[in-house]
């Protein structure tokens, strides 16, 4: 069965008790769901990692390199995780970075990623509905034959 990747970085599993003002209130548990029911018609099956730190992501990523696409919120990793950068420089299908909240209507330290040149497509501000939208975005990109 073919799988998707869900990439959830540090901070990212206490979504709906963190800071609801800037991420809203719902879990990643909800994610999870929105996504595995996104992608059930193709017959993907969901894999979610959330890891507070870039060490264990990167294993992550490195054991799903057969993933046909992933999803990845680095968290505050977007700003120096260089060797996620690498891990994700290796990965061979294409993976969308998102943000719950629009980065660039924040502090100035989260205006840059250093991912971002590499993801296949980049979705920021618009909440859980971002992951959403990055399933459908995989859906189309990822062609028939590869899962
Ligand atoms: C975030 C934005 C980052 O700047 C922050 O460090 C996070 C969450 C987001 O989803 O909006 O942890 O990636």
């Amino acid at each position: 069965m073919s799988t998707l990747l869900l990439v959830n970085g540090p901070n990212l599993g206490i979504l709906g008790r963190r800071q609801p003002e800037v991420y809203g209130t719902a879990t990643l548990a909800d994610i999870e769901s929105t996504v595995t029911a996104r992608i059930a018609d193709r017959g993907w099956k969901l894999v979610s990692v959330q890891r507070e730190s870039e060490g264990e992501l990167i294993h992550a990523i490195q054991d799903n390199y057969d993933s046909v696409g992933a999803i990845v919120n680095p968290g505050a990793l977007m700003m120096y995780g260089w060797s996620l950068r690498d891990a994700l420089a290796n990965y061979p299908n294409p993976w969308i970075e998102v943000h719950l909240s629009n980065v660039w209507a924040r502090e100035s330290f989260r205006h840059e990623s250093i991912l971002s040149a590499l993801a296949r497509g980049v979705i920021v501000g618009l909440g859980p509905l971002g992951y959403e939208l990055a399933a459908q975005a995989l859906l189309d990109l990822v062609p028939a034959a590869a899962g």
